[in-house]
């Protein structure tokens, strides 16, 4: 695999970062990953307006242009031959001379920019025909999780719970409300609408999101933006979660408990149908 190291497209094994980078020491890096479907790249602009904002929150200076993000995101498809699949790219605020909880002056130190590859099945995933149960667990993550940073250990933590529990994902709960899973955003169908928690700090401002929510407006369902309980999404007709690599996957049960007659609800599935049909 070919992967892209600070300027150079290089193979995986001869890529390169310091182990004073910021983003080892600190987790002072952002990311985004992007999808790819027929080679082709999902909703790009959406990812790069994302990965801006996030810089610019932890007042980061971006090493590239969108345009030269661009390039670099179709040269690995080229290289590496991707059909269906992910792009993760990561900025972190690169290796200054020593560990310093303050950051460097951005003159003295460059952004370490990375981008890899991975080849994934995502139109035809396995959670997306049967399904996908979840469990709930506390949201313990820091308060800026609307900022796409790295430092993903307690969303590991989660999946590992998750797993353990023989569940595929978990939501995260703060004060009896769902926030969000683990690695995508969490939606409910009940009275008629699809209820997902509005947008904040308190959850990442998913790019699926707010194309399947736009999608879902179109073909006039109703979209209800607020918080929703626990109580309420395992009562609930249906659920799903939103994400790159993800796209729609129907929850067929939240703690064990199933909804509607446990498999994926009619919502779910008609939004996943029109979100890849309108991505392709
Ligand atoms: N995760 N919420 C969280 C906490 C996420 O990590 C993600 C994405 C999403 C969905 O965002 P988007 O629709 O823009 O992918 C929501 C990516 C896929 C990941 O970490 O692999």
């Amino acid at each position: 695999r070919t992967v892209y190291v600070n300027g150079a497209f290089v193979p995986e094994d001869e890529a390169k970062v310091s182990i004073f980078d910021r983003g080892f020491l600190f987790a002072d890096g952002v990311y985004e990953v992007t999808s790819v479907l027929d080679g082709k790249l999902v909703d790009f602009a959406g990812h790069m307006k994302r990965l801006e904002r996030s810089l610019t929150e932890l007042d980061m200076p971006s090493p590239a242009s969108t345009e030269e993000l661009l390039q670099i995101h179709r040269e690995l498809v080229t290289r590496n031959g991707l059909g269906e699949g992910l792009i993760y790219l990561q900025i972190t605020r690169g290796a200054p001379a020593d560990r310093d909880f303050v950051f460097p002056d951005p003159e003295e130190t460059a952004p370490t920019l990375v981008l890899f590859t991975q080849t994934k099945g995502i139109v035809d995933s396995p959670g997306a025909a049967t399904g996908i149960t979840v469990i709930t667990i506390d949201d313990l993550r820091w308060g800026r999780r609307d900022i796409k940073t790295v430092q993903l250990l307690y969303p590991s933590m989660g999946k590992m719970m998750a797993k353990a529990a023989g569940a595929g994902d978990a939501w995260m709960v703060e004060d009896g409300e769902v926030t969000e899973g683990t690695s995508n955003n969490a939606y409910i169908v009940t009275g008629g609408k699809i209820v997902t928690r509005h947008l904040g700090n308190e959850i990442l401002h998913g790019i699926t999101r707010a194309a399947v929510l736009r999608f879902a407006r179109e073909a006039q369902m109703e979209v209800d933006e607020r918080p929703f309980t626990v109580e309420e999404a395992k009562a609930a007709d249906e659920a799903f979660v939103t994400s790159a690599s993800a796209f729609v996957t129907p929850v067929v049960a939240i703690d064990g408990v199933s909804l509607g007659d446990g498999t994926p609800g009619p919502v779910a599935r008609r939004l996943r149908e029109i979100y890849v049909d309108e991505m392709k």
